[in-house]
């Protein structure tokens, strides 16, 4: 979901909704706005994408300078208007907007319901409402005041927005492990769960910390705890530019990403290895500039990684090359498995959550969750927290010791791609890094490794202009009759598999598996005949046969047969597989980076084809801030 407010010198309502349209990607079942306007709130909402809300404000002309706004990604209740932020305590006129859970809306809603309080929604959100309009029933509060009475009433992660027609030059947000962001502009102040949505508007913002409010005035942003303490806080500057959100001339944000992915790679590479390192002029300091605290690597026995989605992916590569390179036991769990179950402790863990948004609140919760558990135990079994992430401003970046910023720019595309890229591009670096400190693997094999992750940029490029026609040609076979895809690799490769079924079940809606290529013959080959294609990621090295007689396996019971390849194997390949999607020659260690564009471009144009949203697919939503 996603929220924008905005008090200042403008008609609030353009900027509400061209500040949704930048957050829309969060979430897309429903959206509203809601102003103030002469002692009145104007509530205007509508089910399904923005443009429908913006069709029906556009019927009317509205000054108002002060109001608030939420995309919405349905949790409590079904993607219907009257479900749709705002919601309202219409007697009192005062409107909420939210973003996250109130886990205990039931017995609060019963209790408002006893009292005579009329629901019109099914959310969990319509409680807040009539809490701060019963709290200013009884009292003479300022609205800031009685948004601080009720919070300590609300059990759960979220981030609010208030306003109220008895108070026109008063906008209250307050954030409890849900983000939300200041901004600030002449005269003109702003709040968004995402700083996408300020971008426009001003570079000059501040991250609300959890447990802390505020109240957006004309005059100016005065910052408290939810104690009533008020605090002084420095905003910040944000270095980053504008055009990084535009499409510039493709037709999806998807496609812009991945062709933008040749440059992330390039930024990695400038921004961690060091280009004056030799293996045999520098053998006493790393190749690599992670600039890791000494706290974080020394004396590791093990290392767990917490992730969700294309994230989880990226981070079982990593347990590959942190094992295969490192020598260091790696495990890799879904955070909303291990914050219920985590692991018994094992000392000098480091325990890193990868997520691009760095807000997925499965994956905080579960890093929280080891931070605490690990709290007030001896020194070796104390928490080492690093975070892998694309947004350094984020709540991770808050929670854990160090990060790597992937610097992959910002993704808008739902369906995540270079973020993917770079999250492996930081796994390489950490397990060099490691690798080179622990003394795993000769300098002269680091030093290869590294020329080879030199050549991914120009090979990625080259495997767009050499797959790119080819691949959309391709994908017209699959738009009309295909229900289901499999997905087989092996080894370093078979998380590409995982995120090539992914991709493909995402954006396209075609039900998709990704498989071990050994596992195959355990039960998914059961599925196979001449209507489920199988897609084998078999790059040239230590399982290539194997992949081969795998997908052999697949060819006996008459499957198509689709193979990701090098080129200069395509011949061979040629005999086993129908169709043949080629990368450059590549050594194994680090071929899933180029493996995965063909299987990115498939799943683009087949959803393409199909002519479906590519970047905002149903149900799903960027950026996960609830369990
Ligand atoms: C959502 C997105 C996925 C993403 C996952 C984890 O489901 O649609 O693209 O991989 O969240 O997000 P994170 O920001 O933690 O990497």
């Amino acid at each position: 979901c996603g929220i924008v407010g905005y008090i200042g010198t403008q008609a609030a309502t353009e900027i509400l909704i061209s500040g949704l349209e930048r957050l829309e990607y969060r979430g897309y079942d429903s959206a509203g706005v809601a102003t103030v306007l002469e002692g009145k709130i104007n509530c205007v909402r509508a089910k399904g994408k923005l443009y429908n809300l913006r069709e029906k404000v556009e019927r009317e002309h509205n000054p108002a300078q002060i109001g608030i706004g939420h995309t919405r990604w349905a949790t409590h209740g079904k993607p219907e208007e009257h479900n749709a932020h705002p919601h309202m305590d219409a007697a009192m006129g005062v409107a909420v907007v939210q973003n996250g859970i109130i886990e205990n809306y039931r017995e609060l809603k019963e209790e408002l319901i006893s009292k005579g309080y009329e629901f019109k929604s099914e959310t969990d959100t319509e409680v807040i409402p009539h809490l701060i309009a019963d709290c200013l029933t009884n009292s003479q509060h300022s609205l800031l005041d009685a948004v601080r009475q009720i919070i300590p009433r609300l059990e759960g992660a979220f981030a609010i927005a208030v306003i109220s027609a008895d108070h026109p030059y008063e906008l209250v947000v307050a954030r409890q492990q849900a983000p939300l962001i200041l901004g600030f502009g002449q005269g003109e102040f702003f709040c968004a769960s995402d700083i996408t949505a300020l971008v426009p508007h001003t570079h000059t913002v501040l991250s609300l910390d959890n447990g802390e409010m505020a109240r957006l005035s004309p005059l100016g942003v005065e910052i408290y705890n939810f104690a009533g303490d008020r605090l002084n806080k420095f905003p910040r500057t944000l270095d980053w530019n504008l055009v990084q959100v535009e499409k510039q001339g493709f037709r999806h944000y998807m496609l812009k990403e991945i062709y933008e992915q040749p440059g992330v790679v390039r930024t990695a590479l400038e921004a961690y290895f060091n280009p004056n390192w030799h293996a045999q002029d520098n053998p006493d300091f790393s190749p690599v500039t992670l600039s890791l605290s000494p706290r974080l690597y020394e004396d590791l026995e093990h290392i767990q990684i917490l992730a969700c989605g294309t994230s989880w992916h990226a981070s079982l590569i990593g347990k590959y090359l942190l094992e295969q390179l490192a020598g260091i036991p790696t495990t890799v769990d879904y955070a909303s498995e291990f914050r219920y179950a985590p692991k018994p402790i094992i000392g000098n863990t480091l325990t890193i959550g990868v997520t691009q948004s760095g807000e997925t609140a499965d994956t905080i919760a579960a890093l929280e969750t080891e931070k605490e558990r690990r709290a007030n135990l001896e020194p070796k079994l104390q928490a080492r927290l690093l975070g892998i992430t694309n947004r350094p401003e984020s709540t991770i970046a808050q929670l854990v010791d160090q990060i790597i910023n992937t610097q992959a720019g910002i993704e808008i595309g739902v369906a995540a791609t270079k973020t993917f890229v770079a999250q492996v591009m930081s796994f390489y670096f950490l397990a060099l890094d490691l690798a080179f400190r622990r003394k795993t693997l000769p300098l002269e094999q680091i030093e290869q490794i590294i020329t080879g992750l030199h050549q991914i940029p120009t090979q990625i490029e080259k495997t767009l202009e050499s797959q790119a026609n080819y691949i959309e040609e391709l994908a017209h076979e699959f738009t009309k009759e295909t229900e289901d895809f499999i997905f087989i690799g092996r080894g370093i490769n078979f998380p590409i598999a995982l995120e090539g079924a992914l991709k493909l079940k995402e954006i396209s809606y075609i039900h998709a598996e990704g498989y071990p290529a050994g596992e195959m013959k355990h039960g998914p080959i059961a599925l196979l005949d001449t209507k489920v294609p199988v897609v084998a990621i078999a790059m040239p090295g230590s399982v290539y046969d194997k992949v081969l007689s795998n997908a052999q396996e697949a060819k006996a019971r008459d499957a198509r047969l689709i193979g990701v390849t090098s080129a200069m194997n395509a011949q061979e390949a040629a005999a086993t597989f129908d169709d043949v999607l080629t990368v450059p020659e590549v050594e194994e260690l680090i071929s899933p980076i180029l493996a995965v564009v063909p299987l990115q471009l498939l799943a683009y144009h087949i959803a393409a084809i199909k002519g479906l949203d590519v970047d905002q697919p149903r149900n799903l939503a960027k950026s996960v801030t609830v369990e």
